[in-house]
This record gives C-alpha cells, structure tokens and sequence, in this order.
C-alpha cells in the first residue's frame, strides 16, 4: 500500500462520544414511534455501538445509495440500490450515516424518505465534514466534526479496506 493510516480518533474517545449521543436520542425521542435507517455500508459500526445505549423501543432499517456525484443522471444524485423494508408513513425516522461530506448524499436520501410521509426525519452522522460542502446539510446529531481529511475505519473504507479498524484514522499518503 502505497499509504499509511495515522490515527485521529482513539477508540476510547469513539465509545464515549457514541454513547452521549445516545443519551441524547434517547431523551429526545421519549415516547416517539423511532425508526433508525442507515445507510450500508460504512454506518453499520456506530449504528450497532450507538443503538446498544438508546434504552427505548425502536426498530431499525437499511438503505444502500450510490452517489453519482458529478454525474449527469437526472434522477438526482444518487441511485438507491435498496431501499427501506417497513412502512415509514408516520413514523420518527433518523437517518444513520458515517460522514457528510459534501452533503449530496443526504440531500437526495432526504428527499426520497420525505416522500414516504414520516412524521419527522432527522440526520444522524458519526463525522462531519463542514468545510467540504456543497449543498446546505446540517445533522442534527453529529459525533465528531474533522478536517478535511480522507478517513478510514469503524465502518469508513478506502477501497472497501479498512471498516474493520476499531478506530478513525487518516490516510497519509507515503
Ligand atoms: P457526500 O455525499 O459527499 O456527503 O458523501 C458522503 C459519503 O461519502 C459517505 O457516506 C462516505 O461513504 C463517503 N465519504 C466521504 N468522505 C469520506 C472519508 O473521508 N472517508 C471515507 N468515506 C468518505
Ligand atoms: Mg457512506
């Protein structure tokens, strides 16, 4: 590998904010009808921490987009490889991502589960990355705001590599 990965976030450090944005969800949304879809691949390692440390009744869900960024499709800019299995007509959906980028990704994932009638629909992302934006896109959760750096781990690949790492780490090229 042409790379080597310099750690950013300690595992340690991961755990702890996790789970105080837990305790936030959960007190947020006391008594609400909680549906939390992420989105495959790379929210699967904070969905499975985070959703351990929300104490309420909540169902979970997945969608698989694929971003067309720069591309010309007129559908939008991303194409949905899966989409939700429940029904989201009323529901209190929280949306579970891994980083927002240049928000394109959340931009059309939030417009297509608007369509589906929930009564609310929030952003959940472990990091954020403000200073690469294109479009408005503001989580309402956010465990970590980073530089622009190019990460990897817990859940974050390069080249399908590297989800595995316990921890957040920044490709530094040798
Ligand atoms: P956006 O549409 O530009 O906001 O892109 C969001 C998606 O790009 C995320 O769900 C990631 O899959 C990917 N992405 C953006 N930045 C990084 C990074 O630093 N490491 C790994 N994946 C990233
Ligand atoms: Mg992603």
């Amino acid at each position: 590998m042409d790379y080597v990965i310099e750690k950013m976030i300690s595992e340690e450090a991961l755990q702890t904010r996790v789970r105080e944005v837990a305790k936030e969800i959960e007190k947020d949304y006391a008594g609400k009808n909680l549906i939390c879809v992420g989105l495959l691949k790379g929210s699967i390692m904070f969905m499975a921490d985070l959703l351990k440390n929300v104490d309420m009744d909540l169902a979970m869900d997945f969608m698989k987009v694929s971003s067309y960024h720069g591309g010309t499709d007129s559908t939008g800019v991303v194409k949905i490889l899966k989409d939700v299995d429940a029904d989201l007509t009323g529901k209190d959906v929280l949306i579970i991502e891994d980083i927002i980028d240049t928000g394109l990704t959340l931009e059309s994932v939030k417009k297509f589960l608007l369509t589906k009638q929930p009564n609310s629909l929030k952003v959940c992302s472990l990091l954020d990355k403000p200073s690469r934006r294109k479009v408005e896109m503001v989580g309402e959760y956010i465990g970590f705001e980073i530089p622009d750096e190019f990460v990897v781990g817990y859940g974050l690949d390069y080249d399908e590599l590297h989800r595995n790492l316990p921890y957040i780490g920044k490709v530094v090229k040798k």
